[in-house]
């Protein structure tokens, strides 16, 4: 339902966020469960998680964090390595352990050492992956010092992307976080079995962000945001009703410390008003009625899960994000901070 001043939305789901671990994850869980029913969460923790012992382990301590009561369902990835095993792969996915595997191009972001070096290292686990319908999520950016920052993405669907999915027509993949026209046309060529996330942030800002006034930190994360074309690229694709686009964040928060430093950590923490940046963009974009969707129907069908009961609401309500959140020691910068957004999230009762 959507009237002038209230947006009433089927409960939405993440399929792409970062919630860490230790006392960062005690902050971040809960601020992604009070907006989602559910979320792929991240793997690229230290160590990474690689088992399905350490995703059941790591499940268990995001149940941990969250508070009583609290109806949020974490979805468990494994991160792939050159020497993954595909039989460990495939007994979490039909233990419902995991939901599907991540690929790191080694180097390629945050936590991304044990990455895979060489996609054809892990051919064996993506032709078993097809066999039994688990689905593949790409971080799509090669990582040769020769290829510059800003082209990695586009490199990446010539290089990696396309020949994979000749190589494996069946299998199902998601393009995490596209940045760029040319994903944007990429997927839409594409047949039914590749979709990709669009962040809330990768909307709203462009390259220039990171440099206005001086060099902005918390503008800056991976992929990197490309030129004003491509932003308006992704908006089109977010609000167009294509099913092949919907909500992931890619929220992913680092100690302020380690944003505001000489060689500053990738990431921008947007999960403290997510729905919030994604109303205001379909807002602005004459498409609020098209955010349902986008947030809540077009994953969980690419996924083959069942979409949720309930909703959720956002009200048209002025709101100034706050500088820092988190405590003392741990405050971080959120998504937005300092701006007023003109849509509330308005936390359900009980
Ligand atoms: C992510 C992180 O910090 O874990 N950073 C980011 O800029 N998005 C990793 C990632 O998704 O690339
Ligand atoms: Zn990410």
């Amino acid at each position: 339902m959507t009237d002038a001043d209230t947006l009433t939305l089927r409960r939405p789901d993440d399929w792409h966020v970062h919630l860490r671990d230790g006392p960062m994850l005690d902050f971040a869980a809960d601020l992604t469960a009070r907006q989602f029913a559910r979320a792929i969460v991240m793997p690229n923790l230290v160590p990474p998680v690689t088992t399905v012992a350490a995703a059941t382990a790591y499940r268990e301590r995001i149940f941990a964090a969250l508070p009583a009561g609290r109806d949020f369902t974490p979805l468990m990835t494994a991160y792939l390595t050159d020497e993954i095993d595909p039989d460990e792969v495939e007994t979490g996915f039909k233990s419902g352990v995991f939901t599907a595997c991540k690929l790191y191009p080694a180097g390629a972001t945050t936590n991304s050492a044990s990455g895979v070096t060489d996609v054809r290292h892990i051919y064996g686990v993506l032709e078993r992956m097809q066999a039994i319908g688990m689905l593949l999520l790409v971080h799509g950016e090669v990582v040769s010092p020769d290829i510059d920052i800003f082209d990695r993405e586009a490199v990446f669907l010539e290089r990696v992307l396309g020949p994979v999915l000749a190589d494996f027509p069946a299998l199902k993949v998601v393009l995490e976080h596209i940045t760029t026209e040319d994903s944007v046309s990429f997927i839409e060529a594409a047949g039914s079995n590749l979709a990709a996330t669009i962040t809330a942030h990768h909307l709203r800002i462009d390259r220039n962000a990171m440099f206005e006034g001086g060099l902005r930190p918390h503008a800056y994360c991976l992929p990197v945001a490309k030129r004003r074309r491509h932003r308006q690229s992704l908006r089109k694709a977010a609000v167009s009703g294509n099913p092949k686009f919907f909500l992931g964040t890619d929220s992913a928060p680092h100690p302020r410390h380690e944003k505001e430093s000489a060689c500053g950590c990738a990431g921008i923490f947007s999960a403290p008003v997510a729905l919030e940046s994604y109303a205001q963009t379909f807002d602005e974009e004459g498409a609020l009625d098209r955010l349902e969707a986008f947030a809540s129907e077009f994953g969980p069908r690419f996924y083959g899960l069942p979409l949720n009961d309930g909703q959720v609401t956002l009200r048209r309500e002025a709101q100034t994000v706050p500088d820092v959140v988190g405590s003392e020691d741990l405050d971080l910068v959120p998504f937005h901070a300092g701006e007023t957004l003109s849509w509330r999230y308005v936390e359900a009762d009980g």
